[in-house]
């Protein structure tokens, strides 16, 4: 979703600003643009489209000076559609003002209503430009930014992330955060602020996270927190751990494909230094204080948008089967809006990659209030969601710049195994029992591996499949999310609409779409349902639908009834759907690849959604 970039310092902005909006790009935007703090004066420059265009258009223009002060923004919009207008930064009436904004002003048109009674003009649909007059406003009695930005946030109800500038004190920025995330960068005599690392990690590793409510005044040589009521904050400075060939291609042609094939790795990540292979248990640090809590809930709450609460959904039965733990999985913004009925002896996981989702962490918020303990299996270290939760573990996948989430998903599977097994070993499971399963776990990165020895038959699927108007995914059991999984893969990045069910469900509805053009695929491990599943693949033959079948490597049997067969390695059921996933991923990839859509930034899509 939307990104921000901003820059003082001794060196030249714009190229900083460009290469930061850049790094931003894969958050999903649908235009740009930039300020610039010279002589006096702020220049701004916006486009609707990409940054790309955005950097055509000013080198057409050729007239922007050097300058050591600037922002830049990329806008997914949300008031107004996006065109040049109400692309950011906006101005204040005289231009002496300059902001922009992630997020949503909720009571935008009433301050726009009485800011319009005093004279001022807009130009935009947007909600940000009431931030710039506001301020403007203020700023005509309290001559000092910082100030006019605290008391004029004080009359704002809503979420931002917000930078601003002024003309009239061109030796500092101020940037504020309310639910949207924001990171100040310090590096010598000049600092960064960014919505999220990428932009600024080429530059410094020294970052502070700002908290909701609190704004900071930043100069090229420090920076000065208070909250919006004017109370002084003393804010740590911490370093960033991942390095920038983390979040470049590395020799793939998109990003979700350099992340379907780190998966072998991330998962590897997500164990490492947990899973006691031979002792048959788990180390979690993060869960250690919260130990008598998860041991003695009366059930657990899943709780994730998207494909985060496709892993949830995979969560319930691994936590339900070998835990023995009572589960729910619910979304995000259900949950919210739904009055739950939540007590102390409730245990709530936000499950969220960015750790920045809006819904999962309003939902955090309403699930602590109620007194439940919440925890974050998240992502994106240092990312709001564990920064309120009590305690969590990090999934360790790494920096996810592809909009469809692929080794994110993979690793919050693993850590819900890991959790499973360290909740049921608690619980009394048996050494020996345990070790079975720790030792599935620790061969599943080596048998991710294999799959991508043999991608071609995947390859050939899109190339065959590539017109398809619909398709079909239908699992059981624990595999039933898998198919939610990989139908939300194929729509997200071929546009191609897709269903996901439950594979018994289909002969409630969707069977009624079956033909001989409809592909539908099953997920088919050879599991304790298999034969099952094997009724509900001959009733799509009955009704000549083509049949793809993700099936074990031993099964002989599949080829006899499924018109496709991808292979993949088998493990222990429960853990299947880690595996089963990733043909999945691979087909999504190359039928968007085939139909020429942008794999990395898909229409509409947005990386971290930050708004409700
Ligand atoms: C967006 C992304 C999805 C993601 C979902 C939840 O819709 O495009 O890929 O699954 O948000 O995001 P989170 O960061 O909370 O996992």
């Amino acid at each position: 979703m939307c990104g921000i970039v901003g820059y003082i310092g001794p060196k030249d902005t714009l190229p900083i600003l460009i290469e930061g909006l850049k790094r931003l790009e894969y958050r999903g935007y649908d235009s740009a643009g930039i300020a610039l703090s010279s002589n006096g004066k702020i220049l701004v420059r916006k486009k609707a489209g990409k940054v790309a265009d955005l950097v055509a258009d000013l080198k057409e223009s050729n007239e922007l000076p050097q300058a050591h002060l600037g922002m830049g923004h990329t806008r997914w919009a949300t008031h107004g559609e996006p065109n040049d207008i109400n692309a950011h930064p906006h101005v204040d009436c005289k231009g002496e003002i300059a902001v922009i904004h992630n997020g949503i002003i909720e009571n935008y048109l009433a301050i726009k209503t009485r800011l319009k009674q005093r004279g001022h003009i807009f130009k935009s649909e947007t909600d940000t430009e009431i931030l710039a007059h506001l301020i403007e406003e203020i700023y005509k009695t309290k001559k000092d930014l910082f100030g006019a930005v605290r008391l004029a946030l004080r009359e704002v109800r809503g979420t931002y992330g917000l930078v601003v500038l002024s003309s009239r004190e061109p030796d500092k920025f101020i940037a504020a955060r309310m639910g949207s995330p924001l990171i100040l960068g310090l590096g010598e005599g000049e600092s960064f602020v960014a919505a999220d690392a990428a932009a600024i990690i080429a530059h410094t590793r020294q970052v502070v996270y700002l908290n909701d409510g609190e704004v900071a005044e930043v100069t090229a040589h420090g920076f000065e927190t208070k909250t919006i009521y004017d109370v002084s904050i003393d804010k740590a400075i911490e370093e960033i751990t991942f390095d920038l060939s983390q979040i470049e291609r590395g020799g793939y042609e998109h990003f979700m494909m350099k992340e379907i094939h780190e998966q072998p790795e991330t998962i590897r990540n997500a164990m490492r230094g947990r899973l006691l292979v031979e002792e048959g248990n788990v180390r979690l640090g993060g869960l250690e204080h919260v130990r008598d809590k998860l041991l003695d809930a009366r059930r657990f709450i899943i709780i994730g948008c998207g494909t985060s609460w496709h892993a949830g959904l995979v969560g319930e039965y691994m936590l339900e089967h070998i835990a023995k733990v009572p589960t729910e999985v619910e979304y995000a913004s259900e949950f919210r809006y739904r009055s739950p009925v939540i007590t102390n002896n409730d245990v709530v996981f936000l499950i969220s990659q960015s750790g920045e989702t809006a819904d999962t962490l309003a939902a955090l918020r309403e699930a602590k209030a109620k007194g439940a303990t919440v925890l974050g299996i998240v992502n994106v270290v240092g990312s709001s969601i564990p920064r309120e939760t009590q305690g969590g573990v990090y999934v360790h996948a790494g920096p996810e710049i592809g909009v469809a989430s692929t080794k994110a998903f993979t690793s919050q599977l693993t850590t819900l195994a890991l959790i499973t097994l360290m909740i049921a070993r608690e619980k009394g499971m048996k050494k020996e029992e345990a070790v079975v399963l720790t030792r599935e776990l620790d061969a599943i990165p080596g048998k991710v591996s294999q799959i991508f020895k043999n991608v071609e038959p995947i390859r050939a699927l899109a190339r065959e499949f590539r017109d398809s108007k619909n398709f079909l995914f239908l699992g059981r059991g624990a595999n039933f999310p898998v198919a939610l999984e990989g139908a939300l893969k194929l729509k997200e990045i071929s546009y191609i609409h897709a269903e996901g069910y439950p594979a018994a469900e289909m002969k409630h509805g969707p069977i009624a779409l079956i033909d001989e053009k409809m592909p539908v695929v099953f997920v088919v491990p050879k599991d304790s349902i298999y034969e099952k599943v094997i009724s509900n693949i001959q009733e799509v033959r009955a009704r000549k639908g083509r049949i793809i079948a993700i099936a074990n490597e031993d099964d002989h049997e599949i080829n006899s009834m499924a018109d496709y067969v991808i292979r993949v390695p088998r493990t222990y059921g429960f853990f299947g759907p880690i595996l089963n996933v990733i043909p999945l991923q691979l087909l999504a990839y190359y039928m968007a690849v085939e139909r020429g859509c942008n794999v990395d930034q898909p229409r509409n899509l947005a990386k971290s959604v930050t708004v409700e």
